[in-house]
């Protein structure tokens, strides 16, 4: 049955969820046969990859873009900072970072050595007060790590989320007063503590004057990055403020892996050469017999046993292990750490992880942008970014409210 993929395995692949697949079978769009034992759903790998390919690799109609000039200077505090992926992203969009706040040493030195302007303030963010910026930053942006909150009564509030990072955002928020804040995560957090993480976290924005749109998961392969990330994206809106919020409008194109390391439409030039991390022997001997778009289940059979110890009698699709990309797919979302046995990412044509650089075009990082540190801080950084380009669309729908916002504010105070 090598040649043929499971229900669990093909909805990982293709990025839908088993009912759809379900559906595209018998409306004929991915055609599955019944696997003769088990009677379950089996897919051929020649049919998964060749809609793979057209899902990728069609460049569609003309597209309705989300550029917009913003009439005035607008400014941004941005919290949890990191190596600046959301920071290049809304800079590029036409925002002005005025401060940016990130407690590793590794990621501040990578700021301030492709920004020497930026206001970069190092350090816990429970030790800095902002409120010298009340009323002077048009958007506070964070991507505040996800903690639990230890829930006392029913509705959770400020106070009651002290110690963690989200009280931290909230507290910056209510001390610089945005038009607008936005916070970012992982998808997780839809789920953490069955929803009441992230519903706590909207009764808190409530309770400091926000008014919260409702949450979308962003793809970011529909916002020109050529990897299948998703974030959360969390906006507030100061309840004075009667001006809709949209999201950005994802765009049709995909862009693929060798849109993102071969010169092209995303970049001038093929990857720059860069240093990166090299898997052990007995790993590399593995992933060697693994074809592109191929993982574990592409191996002889003992050696997938051996490879893959007790999680091969577990089920589950684990297309994450001993992956390897394909150019004409985008990559799967990066890590921390490239070398990692859930979440391999081999190279197309060579046995390796992604160079640091080929893992910062992934993410859609100007090749201009250095970072510092050695080689695992770099790519800790790299993996724990907001891809430039969907930081940059996010920025757009930031400015669209803002110019609307304005302009509104300023006829209120013509007429008054
Ligand atoms: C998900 S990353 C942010 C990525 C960033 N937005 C980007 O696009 O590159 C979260 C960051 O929060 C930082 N962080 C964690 N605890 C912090 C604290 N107490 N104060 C300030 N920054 C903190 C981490 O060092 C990490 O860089």
């Amino acid at each position: 049955m090598s040649e043929y993929l499971s229900l669990s395995e093909t909805a990982e692949l293709v990025g839908k969820c088993k009912e759809t697949l379900r559906r595209w079978d018998n409306e004929g769009i991915l055609n599955a046969v019944r696997e003769p034992v088990s009677n379950y759903r089996v897919y051929k790998k020649s049919d998964v990859h060749a809609l793979l390919g057209n899902l990728f690799d069609d460049i569609k109609e003309e597209e309705v873009s989300n550029y917009v000039k913003p009439n005035h200077n607008y400014s941004v505090l941005e919290l949890f900072a990191g190596a600046g992926g959301l920071a290049v992203g809304l800079e590029k969009s036409g925002l002005k970072c005025v401060a940016l706040n990130e407690i590793d040493k590794w990621a501040c030195n990578t700021l301030r050595k492709n920004r020497p302007h930026w206001n970069v303030l190092e350090g816990d963010i429970k030790d800095f007060n902002f409120s010298k910026y009340k009323n002077q930053v048009d958007v506070v942006t964070g991507g505040f790590p996800c903690q639990a909150f230890s829930y006392a009564g029913k509705k959770l509030g400020l106070k009651d989320a002290r110690g963690t990072l989200f009280y931290e955002f909230a507290r910056v928020v209510q001390e610089v007063s945005p038009a607008i804040c936005i916070g970012e995560n992982v998808r997780g957090l839809l789920s953490h503590e069955k929803g009441k993480t992230l519903q706590g976290m909207i009764s808190i924005l409530d309770e400091i004057g926000y008014n919260v749109v409702p949450v979308q998961v962003l793809k970011a392969i529909n916002y020109k990055v050529p990897q299948k990330r998703e974030r959360l994206i969390l906006v507030g809106i100061r309840k004075d403020i009667d001006i809709k919020y949209e999201y950005p409008k994802p765009y049709k194109r995909i862009y693929n892996l060798s849109d993102a390391l071969k010169k092209g439409e995303l970049y001038d030039t093929n990857v720059p050469k860069s240093d990166g991390a090299k898997y052990p022997q007995s790993k590399k001997d593995v992933l060697d017999l693994v074809p592109p778009k191929g993982y574990w289940r592409d191996l002889p059979i003992d050696i997938q046993k051996e490879y893959m110890g007790g999680s091969f009698y577990l089920g589950g699709g684990k297309t994450g292990m001993a992956r390897r990309i394909g150019w004409d797919e985008p990559s799967l979302t990066l890590t921390c750490s490239p070398a990692q046995k859930q979440t391999e990412r081999c190279h197309p044509d060579e046995t390796r992880p992604f160079t640091v650089r080929e893992y910062a075009r992934i993410q859609t990082f100007p090749d201009e942008w250095k970072f510092d540190g050695s080689i695992a801080q770099q790519y800790k950084q790299i993996g724990n970014a907001v891809p430039v380009n969907l930081g940059c669309e996010l920025g757009y729908s930031i400015i669209n409210f803002l110019n609307n916002y304005y302009l509104v504010k300023n006829q209120k105070e013509e007429i008054s």
